[in-house]
């Protein structure tokens, strides 16, 4: 099939990858000329396991092709996947500009029936907003073109989006058409060859569905961290309640690990725009609005225990900060636990010495770009030397065993902040630690 996708970020790059993957002939679109320039050169943006060897078969291979051109791109293709960001506005809404000039673009541009899918994360009645805003460029030209809009929310996780996409757990397909579901089902069925995992519904239950689903991994998340805030104040250790808990299977192990906080370009945004549609239609949702709260006191738990233990005055003293990206295997920092816990350390006078296996660009260029008192290293023991304390804010893998003898040997005192609960106490006893982690006392 001919596929053209809008937007080559996180979502764009590594779907129209996939579908190319799958023998489709595809053409990611991106407004950003140098981000097409480089990828054109073979200079993949982002860091995503697997992305990076996958885009160089296809484009070499000339099924992969990059462009800003949105004319070309709608010329050769008959289903457009619009996959461009929907940030979080001033209200906290999803702000819907990116989207609808692109929906836009579309009207003014396309030159036969196109199928134009969203798979941008938007709020319900989206698709409409989109089927309008073509139409009003048809109507402008004066052309009688048909199209469909298609609702095909994404579910893929950074750190494993090339295996999401390829092994998906469900493809949700929201669409008013029987010949729009069949053209999404003959699209995906290489992707759920092993069993049918085609979820055919109504365009505002899709629109809806991925909101749903993100909220409820987030409540998860604030929900244990509230139980691991109980914990702690109770004299109760909130990793034994965990395995207490998750083997029960109607609740489970996953998604109930407590920490420092969940960032992220989706759960933060996500949360708050489902709570202002909900809003907008009358409903005050207590449960969603107690989410985003929970975890914005999160982000700061262990800033304060290194301020309880250290002091308001920071000034003099260096920390090793141990992971920035917002979780382990990518190199996105929207909205990481990591940039709340620096800033408010260094406001303090603090200076830190950070390591990221992936993000240390982002984090230089973009994320702490103004922060003057943040060094970057290029190795986890490099950013121990003499400082009072070693933070972990990332459960990257190579953070999990790492050498205690050489934690120890290299910092000026034995102390481990520990955001995301990554070592047995044990082990830590036995190298003398002082150890402080999330929902323990
Ligand atoms: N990142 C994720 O893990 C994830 C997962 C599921 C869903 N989503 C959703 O997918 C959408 C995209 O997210 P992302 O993380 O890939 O965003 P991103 O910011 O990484 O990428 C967006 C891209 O769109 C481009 N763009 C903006 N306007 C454009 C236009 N008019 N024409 C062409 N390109 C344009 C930007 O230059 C950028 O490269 C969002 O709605 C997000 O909520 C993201």
């Amino acid at each position: 099939m001919k596929i053209s996708v809008i937007g080559t970020g996180y979502v764009g790059l590594v779907s129209g990858t996939c579908f190319a993957q799958m023998g489709n002939s595809v053409i990611c679109v991106d407004i950003d000329a140098k981000k097409v320039k480089e990828l054109k050169k073979g200079n993949v943006p982002i860091y995503e396991p697997a992305l990076e060897e996958m885009v160089l078969e296809n484009y070499k291979n000339g099924s992969l092709e990059f462009t800003t051109d949105i004319k070309n791109a709608l010329d050769a293709s008959e289903i457009c996947f619009i996959a461009v960001g929907t940030p979080m506005g001033e209200d906290g809404s999803a702000d819907l500009k990116y989207v609808l000039a692109v929906a836009k673009s579309i009207g003014e541009n396309m030159t036969k029936h196109t199928y134009v899918v969203d798979k941008s994360t938007v709020p319900v009645g989206t698709a409409d907003q989109v089927r309008e805003t073509v139409q009003k460029e048809l109507n402008k030209r004066n052309s009688d073109l048909s199209f469909d809009v298609i609702s095909n929310p994404e579910f893929l996780k950074e750190g494993a989006a090339v295996e999401d996409f390829m092994k998906p757990d469900r493809v949700v397909i929201g669409a008013n058409s029987e010949q729009a579901f069949e053209k999404m089902r003959e699209l995906y069925s290489p992707f759920t060859r092993n069993h049918d995992r085609f979820i055919a519904m109504d365009i505002k239950s899709a629109e809806m569905t991925k909101y749903t689903a993100n909220a409820m991994l987030a409540t998860k998340i604030s929900f244990m961290n509230e139980i691991a805030n109980i914990c702690e104040r109770v004299g109760a250790d909130v990793n034994q309640v965990r395995n207490g808990i998750g083997s029960d299977s109607r609740i489970g192990y996953s998604f109930i690990y407590p920490g420092c906080g969940y960032g992220g370009s989706c759960f933060p945004k996500d949360v708050q725009a489902l709570a202002k549609t909900s809003k907008d239609h009358g409903y005050i949702p207590k449960l969603l609005d107690a989410v985003e709260e929970v975890n914005y006191a999160q982000k700061r738990v262990i800033s304060t225990k290194v301020i309880n233990y250290f002091g308001e005055d920071l000034s003099g003293k260096t920390f090793a900060v141990w992971g920035l990206s917002f979780k382990p295997e990518t190199d996105d920092m929207r909205e990481a636990t990591s940039i709340t816990v620096i800033n408010e350390l260094t406001s303090r006078g603090a200076n830190i010495r950070a390591y990221d296996p992936k993000a240390i660009r982002e984090a230089r260029e973009f994320y702490l770009k103004d922060n003057q008192q943040v060094e970057y290293v290029n190795s986890k023991y490099d950013a121990l030397n003499n400082a009072e304390a070693m933070i972990l804010l990332t459960e990257w893998k190579e953070f999990r065993s790492p050498d205690f003898d050489e934690i120890a040997k290299r910092l000026k005192s034995k102390i481990i902040f520990d955001g995301r609960n990554q070592y047995n106490k044990n082990i830590i006893n036995k190298y003398d630690f002082k150890y402080f982690q999330i929902g323990v006392k």
